[in-house]
Order: C-alpha cells, then structure tokens, then sequence
C-alpha cells in the first residue's frame, strides 16, 4: 500500500471548486491508501497570523475536512504542530538546502513580493518544511495542484541528496498522486476562469454557506441577454453555469435547459433559480455535518488526540532511523 499525504491549509472556507477538485476523491483514496491529512498550521507562521483567531482556524479545516468525507479512523488526520518530530527534520534537511534553489521558488517569489516588510526565513524555507511534512512519513505521493508541483519537485531533490549523502536508500521519492479522469474543474460565479476563494466576492459557492446566500450568489452569477441563433457556441459565462449545472444536477435538468438554449429560449433566471436549489440539495449534508461538528468540541478534540497518536508513531520511527543514519547518539 502506498503512503499518501496531503497538507491543508488552516483556513476553512471550502468551497465546491475543492470538492470536486479533490476533496471527492479523498474519500475513495483513505480506504485504497495509507493516508494522511495534516492542517499546516507551522506553515502559516509564515505569514505571521495573530494568535486570536488561529486555532479557530485550525478548527474550521479540520471540522471541513471530516464534514467533507475523511474518515479518521480510516486515515490519520492530525495537526502539523502536533507531530514535532517534522521540525526536527525540517531542521536536519535544511542543513543541506542551499539559498541559491530556494531563492528562485516561484511562490517564495511571489510571497516576497506581496510582503515586502515580511520575507522571514520561514518563507524562504517553506520548501523544506513542506518536504519534512512529506518525508516525515516517507510518503510514496502527494495530491498536489498545479501551484504545488515545484515544491514536491524539491522534496524528491532534498530525498535524493539525504540518501546519496549519507549513502542509503531511505527516502522514498515522492510523486504527484494523479487523480486523472477524476479530477471536475469547476469555474466560478464571475464568468471568467475557476472558482477560487481569492477570486473576489461572490465567486465561489463554500460547503458552509447557507440557502439564502447560495441564492443570492448564483442569482448574481455573470450571464448575457441569451443566444440568438439555434445552436450557438456557448460564450465562457454561460459556458460557466452549464458546467456548475453538470456538477450537482440530475441530468434531465441540464438536458432540459441544453434544449431551451439551442432553441434561443433559454431563461437564465430560470436556469440560475433550479442550479441554485440543486447547489443546496448537493452541499446541504455536508453544511448539515460543519455545524454538527463545530458545536462538539469533545469529539474534535477526540480526532485530533487520535490523529496526533498515529502520527507519531510514524514519525517518531523515521526520526530515529534519520538521526542514527546521520550519526547522532543513539
Ligand atoms: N503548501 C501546501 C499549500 O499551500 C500545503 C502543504 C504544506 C502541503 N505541507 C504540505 C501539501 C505537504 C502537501 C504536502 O496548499
């Protein structure tokens, strides 16, 4: 069996672009895998959170995570500070990762460029905390997007150089896990590329939101004034609603709605009101399962307990193989 790892970042705020990207498959790979979930709540030091609101954060992840499928009985889902032994490794990798490779990241690039008052060491380094998380594990893949791909790229360099230094075969090294056919883009409400949360207001539909905004979003989701020839090629905002329309609804409404558009008498108010109430029927189990959890904080605790119990079973084995490969006292 292979050993999956996925980070998280503590934020909440899910949305159905992350569910069909790759929530939805998270359920099926848990049962097929050895996995693990971690909230990458050390990496958000990076950009230094006020300590008000940060385990609310971490919270909110993890409460979205389960309400969104993972089993934690199935996979180990735990806190990155839970589990230190990943800072004991980030240490001993950083030892041999070199200013020069890390300075040309494209996210630290880009970080530093958007905190200029703010280019802490933790930025520069996020690369080799990233492949300690992997490591940590000896993980075989790592479902990552595309913004992720250059970070795991140097996590197989870091796995590579650890082994021929020490000479071993210890490290695994990582590969992307592919989800392939699998994989639904969902575009946002905005009439342009996909759904994002940083993407501005209203684009993005979240797991947690409820009817009423669910409405007011898709009813003011970007359309056009309708075809005018039979059987025209559908402009991207419209392109946008028929794709949504594919994600949560039966396909007799897309069908019946296919039709009303190549006929040139398609309502968009109509379409809007029935993807809206196809939106709440879809997420309304898992908003359900969001407000059930976040009112039982005895059984969060209980997961993250759990969770922090199993890492650390892996993570302290591999600590102590790495530390006595490099030589360290026993
Ligand atoms: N960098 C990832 C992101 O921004 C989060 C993350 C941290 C991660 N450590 C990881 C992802 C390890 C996969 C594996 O989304």
């Amino acid at each position: 069996m292979d050993i999956v790892l996925s980070g998280i970042r503590p934020t909440g705020n899910l949305h159905l672009g992350n569910y069909f990207g790759a929530l939805r498959n998270f359920k099926k790979m848990q049962y097929e895998n050895t996995c693990y979930f971690f909230i990458a709540d050390y990496h958000s030091l990076t950009t230094h959170p006020t300590p008000e609101n940060f385990q609310g954060n971490v919270k909110q992840a993890l409460v979205e995570y389960l309400a969104a499928g993972i089993d934690p009985e199935a996979a180990t889902i735990y806190v990155q500070s839970d589990l230190p032994q990943t800072a004991e490794l980030y240490l001993l990798l950083n030892m041999n990762a070199y200013m020069g490779e890390l300075q040309k990241v494209t996210t630290f690039k880009d970080k530093a460029r958007k905190q200029p008052e703010n280019i802490n060491a933790g930025l520069l380094t996020y690369p080799t905390l990233m492949a300690a998380d992997i490591l940590i594990h000896r993980s075989h893949k790592v479902p990552v997007g595309k913004d992720q791909e250059q970070h795991l790229e140097m996590t197989r360099t870091f796995a590579r150089r650890f082994n021929r230094m020490y000479k071993v075969d210890y490290f695994p090294e990582p590969v992307a896990y592919n989800f392939g056919e699998e994989l639904v883009k969902i575009p946002g409400l905005d009439g342009s590329g996909k759904m994002g949360k940083s993407e501005g207001e209203g684009n993005a539909i979240f797991l947690a939101d409820d009817p009423k905004v669910i409405r007011k979003k898709v009813m003011r989701a970007v359309s056009d004034a309708g075809p005018t020839e039979k059987n025209s090629v559908k402009p991207d905002p419209i392109q946008n609603l028929f794709k949504l329309m594919e994600a949560v609804s039966e396909k007799e409404t897309i069908d019946f709605f296919e039709e009303k558009y190549n006929n040139c008498e398609i309502r968009y108010g109509d379409m809007k009101k029935q993807l809206a109430e196809d939106i709440i029927q879809f997420t309304a189990p898992i908003r359900e399962k969001i407000i059930e959890l976040n009112a039982n904080d005895v059984y969060i605790k209980k997961v993250m307990d759990m969770g922090k119990e199993k890492a650390m079973v892996s993570g302290v084995k591999t600590i102590s193989e790495v530390r006595k490969i490099i030589g360290f006292r026993p």
